[in-house]
């Protein structure tokens, strides 16, 4: 039966209201990471600049901590670190959305904000149907539907999703994730003049195009961003089997980089580069800033089937957003950074200079915390093995003699033990972000990330060397942003 907007109103708010003290009572909640209030979050949506403040949606169901007809949540912020809870923007309550308001992106034109996502719907034997809708508004509050601007074009199944809107050139143009019926992902360009009428420009790539042999029967949430003058392409391919320390999530997220032509829907691109390297990554979206800066925002988590298990389930609430980033493009790598902004967080500083560790366990006095930033600067390293242990059961590897960098955490079942590695050449800093259920780590400033959940809360942070290595280790507590 539909429900009015104001009985969905209603009955979200309750749910959030009924709910509040049993996800307050977890102490997995996370400190200074944005989460759904109740419910299950996905991706982040509609990242952008407006009027003065930042906003971020996300896909969210505030009714299960598993999928189903997802609202756009609402977080506002003057800075990036300290967030407002703002009222759902889009609900799943028209003909066109009815089975999800599904990931999108916003633009600014005209002082409004415009919203595109994806409208899911599905009929009785559950066959989908996708339409891309638009939604505006005039104070980045609420949010009037204008309904469906796109529909799925021949030659595609109903798997045709997630625009992302972007100027340039007197144009505006949108990517979205796309499904041929040949079930080949891929990601296709629309263009439009007055961001009503669209029109289809061509693939800009896809499995079995550019050289990529067969990449997956499905590629989500695009995204195509300049950095530093290179063009960008992010994207979320489905059905691609690990190779190596490569894939080895359920489905990838990474980037080609390239020399896009918009005007013939043209792209030439190199490899296909995994963005972060750890367990929970998936969905991101980026924005420009008035500095100019390129922020991105991940989900902290993917379509993994061990969710179910994660123990923040019992406290209703499951899943977050990582925390902000800064692309940078340097030397043909791709960094990313955690926003500087993040740095008003720190308190009780404690640094260590020089520190020669000789075949030794090591803690250092005040080193330790499930809420901190940790930053290891290797000025010297002579020894086969460098260890940083995290808890109980999370380490930081660095294998010297292979050249490989393992983060090893226990699994959501707490049975056993799981790792991610990355291959480098040499290691020289791990800038680590513990909340407290997760953990993003950077490694030589930007070069990999690797970002996880990890349901431990012991405190110590012991190092662990074979050899000799000189360290310069600084550690913070980081204030608690988060109040809901
Ligand atoms: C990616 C995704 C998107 C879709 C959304 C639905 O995680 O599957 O393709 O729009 O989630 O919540």
């Amino acid at each position: 039966m539909k429900q009015t907007a104001l009985e969905m109103q209603k009955k979200v708010n309750s749910m959030i209201a009924n709910a509040k003290q049993v996800v307050a009572s977890d102490s997995y909640r996370l400190h200074y990471h944005l989460m759904p209030p109740v419910g299950l979050l996905n991706d982040p949506n509609g990242f952008i600049y407006y009027k003065g403040k930042y906003h971020i949606f996300y896909q969210w169901n505030p009714f299960q901590t598993s999928h189903g007809a997802k609202f756009w949540g609402h977080y506002i912020s003057d800075d990036l670190v300290h967030w407002k809870e703002a009222p759902f923007a889009l609900a799943p309550d028209s003909w066109f959305d009815k089975d999800g308001c599904y990931s999108g992106s916003a633009i600014v034109h005209n002082d409004k904000m415009y919203l595109f996502y994806t409208g899911n719907v599905k009929d009785d034997e559950g066959n989908r149907e996708s339409y891309q809708c638009l939604a505006v508004s005039k104070d980045g509050l609420t949010f009037e539907k204008k309904g469906p601007v796109i529909q799925v074009p021949t030659g595609y199944t109903a798997h045709f999703r997630d625009p992302k809107v972007f100027y340039q050139d007197n144009l505006w143009y949108m990517v979205l994730g796309a499904q041929t019926e040949a079930e080949q992902g891929e990601v296709v360009l629309f263009a439009s003049s007055d961001l009503v009428s669209w029109k289809f420009r061509g693939t800009l790539s896809g499995s079995n195009q550019n050289g990529l042999g067969n990449f997956g029967y499905m590629w989500e949430c695009p995204d195509l961003l300049k950095v530093n003058g290179k063009d960008i392409l992010l994207v979320c391919p489905q059905g691609i089997q690990p190779r190596g320390f490569d894939f080895q999530n359920i489905f990838q997220s990474g980037y080609f980089a390239g020399k896009v032509d918009l005007e013939k829907a043209a792209f030439e691109h190199g490899d296909f580069i995994e963005l972060d390297r750890g367990f929970d990554f998936y969905a991101p979206q980026t924005t420009v800033d008035e500095y100019g800066r390129q922020l991105l925002f991940g989900w902290m988590g993917n379509a993994e089937e061990e969710d179910v298990v994660q123990p923040t389930v019992q406290y209703e609430w499951i899943h977050a957003l990582t925390i902000p980033r800064e692309l940078e493009w340097k030397d043909g790598v791709l960094l990313q950074h955690p926003v500087r902004e993040l740095k008003k967080l720190r308190e009780n500083e404690v640094g260590y200079k020089d520190v020669l560790l000789d075949s030794q366990a090591k803690t250092f006095q005040h080193v330790s915390g499930s809420v901190s930033e940790l930053i290891i600067e290797i000025t010297e390293m002579n020894a086969e093995n460098f260890s940083v242990q995290l808890g109980n059961s999370t380490i930081i590897l660095f294998d010297q003699s292979n050249q490989v960098l393992t983060l090893e955490r226990e699994k959501f079942n707490g049975k056993e033990l799981e790792q991610r590695h990355y291959s480098l050449d040499k290691l020289h800093s791990l800038h680590v972000f513990r909340d407290a259920s997760s953990l993003e780590l950077f490694v030589n400033d930007g070069e990999a990330v690797f970002s996880a959940r990890i349901f431990d809360q012991g405190h110590e942070i012991v190092f662990n060397v074979d050899g000799r290595v000189t360290l310069n280790v600084h550690k913070w507590d980081l204030q608690r942003t988060t109040t809901y």
